[in-house]
């Protein structure tokens, strides 16, 4: 077999945590060349020996190579990096979740045209396998719902909450630790995730890259109270990423949730991703494993140089048939129970206020209990309630606004897994 002569561009955290495992590591990499590294500078984190270094990323899709790993991260750029290489023959790996689900129809359409392959299983649980699984190993069974905590550093966040430490301080650590994406918000906003199970989405049920509506809510209101509130009642909080085929179409959403403790995903922890598959033939099948870092992520693109070096001619995942798109539902026709945690005046007649509020929206309560007061005098008063559609909890807590003696509310959806 003629060696695979490899280009990688990017020179960061993920681009050097490859080139390190290739140099260092399984002896299988000594049927690979590194050929060059396009690297707009240099990392003093790593040191690329004789390596030829290419200063426009761009040049190297010139290079006499076989693949090209995009590890630029960013969307356009990365997209006409991509279009570049797939349009003179070049097979692409990358890690790029944000560019996969921006622009994967006309980029596996390109691949698809030229004939080469563009393979992105570290896009999503970097180096945790899911692409591949869902793509072939999942093929005979019909896929019902696919629901993940796929963005490593909220998981990290969550779960050092739970235990105590604040977000400020946490997410930095994330940040030190190499999960966190180079503009954090996009992790802690949900956009990460979202990217993660739109592309999910798309091998299961075909919706589309990108999809077209999506609901996603991000960690940035999650308080410690909130942890102790779930736990009264066996619940944590954890980032879910949701893709789900329903009568009328599939939902697509990213958002907090409260998981029963006993739940499959719930005692995931720090970095850990986890995916639950609800199929017909295996019913519900779990993968779970580190979400983020160079270690995990570098495992993932040399799965998919493996996947080319063995077999080029044989494509390794199937692609979404773009030709067949379902409907997307509206979030706000979805029903979902709720932890509401509002704080109010402590007067009597406030909790009677807040039943008729509620009742007048037909939401039933499953739980309410009322806790201390605060430092501040006012009282933490906690609801728990049945499903209802989610349309009717915003009009009902958009007339919570109306009501001076209700300070401030936040809704928690609660996920049955
Ligand atoms: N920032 C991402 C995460 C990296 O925290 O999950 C892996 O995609």
């Amino acid at each position: 077999m003629a060696k695979l002569k490899i280009g990688i561009c990017g020179w960061g955290n993920v681009a050097t945590g490859l080139y390190e495992q290739l140099i260092n590591g399984n002896e299988f990499y000594s049927d690979w060349e590194i050929s060059c590294i396009g690297a707009r500078r240099d990392n003093s984190r790593c040191n690329p020996g004789s390596t030829k270094i290419i200063r426009d990323i761009f040049d190297v899709v010139k290079e006499d190579i076989d693949v090209l790993v995009e590890l630029i991260g960013g969307v356009e750029t990365a997209r006409d990096l991509i279009t570049e290489a797939l349009n003179s023959g070049k097979h692409v790996v990358t890690a790029n979740k944000a560019v996969i689900f921006e622009h994967g129809e006309e980029l596996i359409n390109l691949a698809i045209k030229n004939n080469v392959r563009l393979l992105f299983e570290s896009a999503v649980c970097a180096g945790t396998p899911t692409i591949k699984i869902l793509s072939n190993d999942l093929s005979a069974n019909k896929i019902s719902k696919v629901a993940g905590m796929l963005n490593g550093t909220t998981n990290f966040i969550l779960s050092k909450m739970e235990e105590g430490a604040s977000y400020a301080d946490v997410l930095k650590e994330a940040q030190d630790n190499g999960y966190a994406e180079p503009d954090p918000s996009l992790d802690v906003n949900g956009t990460d995730a979202a990217h993660k199970i739109g592309i999910l989405s798309a091998l299961a049920f075909n919706s589309g890259l990108p999809a077209p509506d999506f609901y996603i809510e991000g960690i940035e209101d999650i308080q410690p109270h909130d942890f102790i509130y779930a736990e009264d009642f066996d619940f944590t909080i954890k980032h879910l990423a949701v893709a789900k085929l329903s009568a009328g179409g599939i939902e697509l959403r990213s958002h907090p949730v409260m998981l029963n403790k006993n739940s499959s995903l719930a005692g995931l922890k720090g970095v850990r991703n986890g995916i639950q598959f609800d199929t017909d033939l295996l019913g519900a099948f779990h993968v779970a494993g580190s979400g983020a870092g160079r270690e995990s992520t570098a495992s993932g693109l040399i799965s998919d140089l493996h996947a080319l070096s063995k077999s080029p001619e044989i494509l390794p995942i199937n692609y979404p048939d773009f030709s067949n798109k379902p409907n997307i539902l509206n979030f706000n026709d979805l029903i979902f129970k709720f932890y509401v945690y509002l704080e109010v005046k402590d007067e009597a007649g406030v909790l009677a206020l807040i039943s008729k509020i509620f009742a007048d929206h037909s939401i039933s309560f499953d739980k309410v209990i009322q806790k201390d007061q605060l430092e501040n005098s006012n009282v933490p008063v906690v609801i728990f309630t049945d499903p209802i559609i989610e349309s009717e909890m915003q009009i009902a807590l958009e007339d919570l606004t109306n009501h001076p003696e209700i300070f401030n509310f936040k809704i928690i959806r609660i996920e049955d897994l």
